[in-house]
């Protein structure tokens, strides 16, 4: 009896490395059209994706019986409905560690830039205005809230102190314990956080607690001239409250790299708001991270698989 070959399908852009297993296929497609995900589905064992692909149930009924398991390949499953994939008990795996770094990074370089009116002063100096009248604001002994202190969250924390700020957390999920570790300051809850900070970032995944947690009242919260950075999930801090509190001077600057819909349309209210520093959603996209990510999600991917077959299913 010839050896089943079981198949994988990898059908967003990232860095799968080596396609090359025994007993498996593993076809790499990059961008893939998403009517051409639906259509070749069915021949697949697994599916990875990364969070441009939306698994819905559109999707996953065009799967059929063939497929086990979804690979994410990054942190957030919030691209993936969870409920219906185990309903139809499909396994849904993700890489939580390997962009931790890369993310924690693009959120230091979103405060920094914010705090310096880099991507202002770049567009200015493009159209030919010499403006050095810009004055930003130094990030030593400021205070940082990061709302969320898992993995991302700590190595922001690490990386803060390392530029002599002061740090406060607000997570209701970690131990005291790890604050002390970490010499990251309590904050009870998030009013709190927002009162006593110059800087915020948020470290959470997308949940319908996490969902426009910091609206218009949080940020009005937030002492004037405050940094705000969201390099986690379009959403949890409300788009058009950002917008808002950037307009009216509130807001001293602010850092995005996602967005509630992505891509963002031409006409997005980002696009026009004062001293916003926008990225395409890279918090993952280093060379590093996507090597590693690529790795992690194809072996877990591929043991899983393995598991099953071994128990016969
Ligand atoms: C993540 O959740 O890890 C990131 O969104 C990864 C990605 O860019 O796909």
């Amino acid at each position: 009896q010839t050896p089943q070959v079981l198949r994988v399908l990898i059908c967003d852009e990232m860095n799968p490395g080596n396609l090359d297993h025994d007993g498996f296929q593993i076809d790499y497609e990059g961008n893939m059209d998403r009517a051409e995900t639906l259509r070749r589905l069915p021949d697949y064992d697994a599916l990875i994706t990364r969070s441009r692909t939306k698994v819905d149930r559109e999707l996953i009924d065009a799967a059929g019986p063939k497929l086990k398991v979804i690979g994410r390949g990054g942190v957030g499953v919030d691209n993936i409905d969870l409920d219906y994939a185990s309903l139809r008990g499909l396994l849904v795996l993700n890489a939580p560690e390997s962009n931790n770094v890369s993310a924690a990074e693009l959120a230091v370089m979103h405060l920094m830039s914010a705090a310096r009116g880099l991507t202002r002063s770049d567009r200015k100096t493009r159209a030919g205005e010499w403006d050095r009248k810009f004055l930003g604001l130094e990030l030593k002994d400021r205070t940082l809230g990061i709302v969320g202190l898992g993995r991302i969250g700590s190595m922001v924390a690490d990386r803060a102190q390392g530029l002599r700020m002061n740090v406060v957390a607000y997570d209701p999920y970690v131990p005291d314990s790890k604050f002390e570790r970490l010499g990251v300051t309590r904050a009870a809850t998030l009013d709190e956080l927002l009162g006593a900070v110059d800087f915020l970032t948020v470290h959470t995944p997308l949940t319908d607690e996490t969902t426009g947690m910091v609206g218009a009242r949080e940020l009005a919260l937030m002492k004037p001239d405050s940094i705000v950075v969201n390099a986690a999930r379009g959403g949890i801090i409300e788009e058009q409250a950002l917008v808002d509190a950037l307009h009216s001077g509130h807001l001293f600057g602010a850092g995005v790299d996602v967005f509630v819909d992505e891509p963002p349309t031409a006409d997005h209210i980002f696009l026009r708001a004062p001293n916003l520093g926008i990225t395409a959603h890279l918090g993952a996209n280093t060379r590093e991270a996507q090597e590693r990510v690529g790795a992690e999600i194809v072996a877990r991917v591929l043991a899983a698989l393995h598991g099953d077959v071994s128990k016969g299913a």
